[in-house]
């Protein structure tokens, strides 16, 4: 079922920032559904980006968040889920010209590559942030294409 929580996933490397990102939403009355991990046991990110990304790419959540220690694995992995558009962002520029240009729904943060006080702003920035349309439909419809063609 639908509901308006954003989805959190992280792996070990990533699960402290995590905590701290459901404890800012909280604060500010954003709800969140954690999808794991749920521990600092060494474990595979891929597993927790397919979670946060199935999850909003079937309509469960609107928007997922992704910890790892760079972003970067989690954001390739998620990227492989069908119509999830992940980005690695690490400033609030890019959160929100993520979220405007490329319809992106779910952010990746670097827990070892950025500090706290930077990762809570870009977390608002993108959750502030609203697809601008227009010019930018028509590529995300050429992405759409691309994963169509290449099943
Ligand atoms: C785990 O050590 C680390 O490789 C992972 O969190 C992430 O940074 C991968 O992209």
């Amino acid at each position: 079922m639908a509901d308006r929580a954003i989805a959190l996933g992280s792996d070990h490397a990533g699960l402290r920032l995590k905590r701290e990102i459901a404890r800012h939403l909280s604060e500010r009355g954003v709800a969140t559904v954690d999808l794991g991990t749920d521990s600092e046991d060494s474990v595979d990110y891929p597993d927790f980006a397919a979670a946060v990304a199935r999850a909003v790419s079937i309509g469960r959540q609107p928007l997922g968040i992704l910890v790892c220690g760079t972003g970067i694995g989690m954001s390739i992995a998620a990227n492989k889920i069908r119509g999830a558009r992940a980005a690695v962002c690490a400033n609030e520029l890019e959160a929100r010209l993520a979220r405007a240009h490329n319809d992106a729904n779910v952010l990746c943060l670097g827990e070892r590559t950025l500090g706290g006080a930077v990762a809570l702003a870009v977390v608002d920035a993108f959750l502030g942030g609203a697809f601008e349309g227009g010019r930018h439909a028509r590529r995300l419809e050429k992405i759409k294409a691309l994963e169509e063609a290449d099943t």
